[in-house]
């Protein structure tokens, strides 16, 4: 981490002290705190405490003719490698979520062009409100990464989730997100997870037993070999890697869409099971069965590929890799889909059996060369064995 930067914003909550702690932590392993102290974390600690432990001014007004003179709302959220919000009040989400900017802390958070981590601290109740989670869950959608809260005993006499992670904790997550050691540092990965669902009706839709298993190791692993990595995933229920960027999709078109805002990137990984067809007229009320006993029929159309798209298009990662789950002929499958989509890799795998779901799978790697059989083993286990490979390739190429 020695040599990053840090813009940390310090929001209105008790658990502002531990913000203290946390630059002095960070200044230990050499990373540099600006630091944006909101009207209201003012109120518990002072900028002079922050400017000591920073060893910089404090910036708190949005206004203020002379912080915009030194150094403007828009350069003070880019110059920094990561933004860090500690303590994350509901306040401030709230205003990230639906992108208000009427003070120094909000407008920093819109302008930015970083990954934002926040750790969030307020009451239990807040905490499981409606609007917080509503909130949550757009600011994770939009790709806002979270640490904590954690659970236990509050300032205010409560229990539960709600209570600011702790600065070491902080400390490990902005390390995770930094990812500065490992040989895909300073690189940029795209992956791909989960199957997409293409609505028929209000209530109904087309999908997939995809879990979303292997692109989610996939992604962790990139991450943990120090690429800047960004998950675009369908519809899953498993838990997002701490320290990737998610971006949450629904449809195939949507996940196109993110992809192709989420580029350039060094390498694109596809392990999507995307829906080859959608229903070609989505009604917009629940179809009813009719008297008569007639069975509607529902048409389809093919939704775009998103590899080929990809893969052949302006802005081509370096390397390129799709998954081929087939049932029959896995091998062959995969030789021709790798020419025809203009991937560079093909993983081939076996999906007659549990593996769509379960933790396990066997794969091929389909490549320029020929193929490499690899023996049965867990989805991390593929994830972090496909990283080093990846790694191995874009370093050797570099
Ligand atoms: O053609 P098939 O679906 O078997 O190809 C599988 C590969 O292509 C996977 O990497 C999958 O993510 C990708 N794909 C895609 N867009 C589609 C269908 C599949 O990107 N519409």
């Amino acid at each position: 981490m020695r040599g990053k930067s840090i813009l940390l914003i310090v929001g209105g909550g008790i658990a502002a002290y531990k913000s203290l702690e946390l630059v002095r932590a960070l200044a230990a392993r050499g990373v540099k705190t600006r630091a944006i102290l909101t009207k209201a974390g003012a109120e518990f600690v002072t900028p002079l405490s922050l400017s000591a432990l920073t060893g910089n001014k404090i910036y708190f007004d949005l206004f203020s003719l002379t912080d915009e003179a030194e150094m403007g709302h828009v350069q003070l959220s880019r110059s920094a490698d990561l933004v860090v919000v500690a303590p994350a009040t509901a306040d401030l989400m709230a205003k990230m979520a639906n992108g208000l900017a009427n003070d120094l802390a909000s407008t920093a958070l819109l302008a930015t062009d970083k990954n934002v981590l926040m750790a969030p601290a307020m009451n239990v109740r807040m905490w499981e409100s409606a609007s917080v989670k509503r909130n949550r869950a757009q600011l994770e959608k939009d790709g806002v990464l979270f640490v904590g809260p954690g659970d236990g005993e509050m300032a205010c006499g409560e229990f539960g989730p709600g209570r600011m992670a702790e600065p070491m904790e902080i400390v490990a997550a902005i390390e995770r997100v930094l990812s500065v050691a490992g040989p895909l540092a300073g690189l940029t990965a795209l992956v791909t997870a989960g199957p997409t669902r293409e609505p028929v009706d209000p209530v109904r839709f087309l999908a997939n037993h995809s879990s979303g298993k292997q692109g989610y190791a996939i992604a962790e692993a990139l991450m943990r070999v120090g690429a800047a990595t960004t998950l675009i995933s369908g519809p899953v229920s498993i838990a997002p890697p701490e320290g990737v960027k998610l971006q949450r999709v629904t449809t195939a078109r949507e996940m196109l869409a993110a992809c192709e805002a989420a580029l350039p990137a060094d390498v694109l990984v596809m392990a999507a099971a995307v829906s080859d067809w959608r229903p070609d007229i989505i009604a917009n009320s629940k179809i009813k069965k009719s008297v008569d006993r007639v069975v509607p029929l529902i048409k389809l159309m093919e939704n775009p590929d998103i590899l080929a798209t990809i893969a052949q298009g302006p802005k081509r990662p370096r390397l390129v890799i799709g998954f081929a789950a087939e049932t029959d002929d896995v091998v062959d499958n995969a030789v021709a889909k790798r020419a025809r989509k203009g991937a560079d890799w093909i993983i081939a795998n076996d999906v007659s059996g549990d593996v769509m779901g379960g933790d396990r799978n066997r794969v091929h790697i389909i490549d320029q060369n020929g193929r490499e059989d690899w023996p049965d083993m867990t989805k991390s286990e593929v994830g972090a064995r496909l990283a080093a490979r990846i790694a191995e390739t874009l370093k050797g190429a570099a």
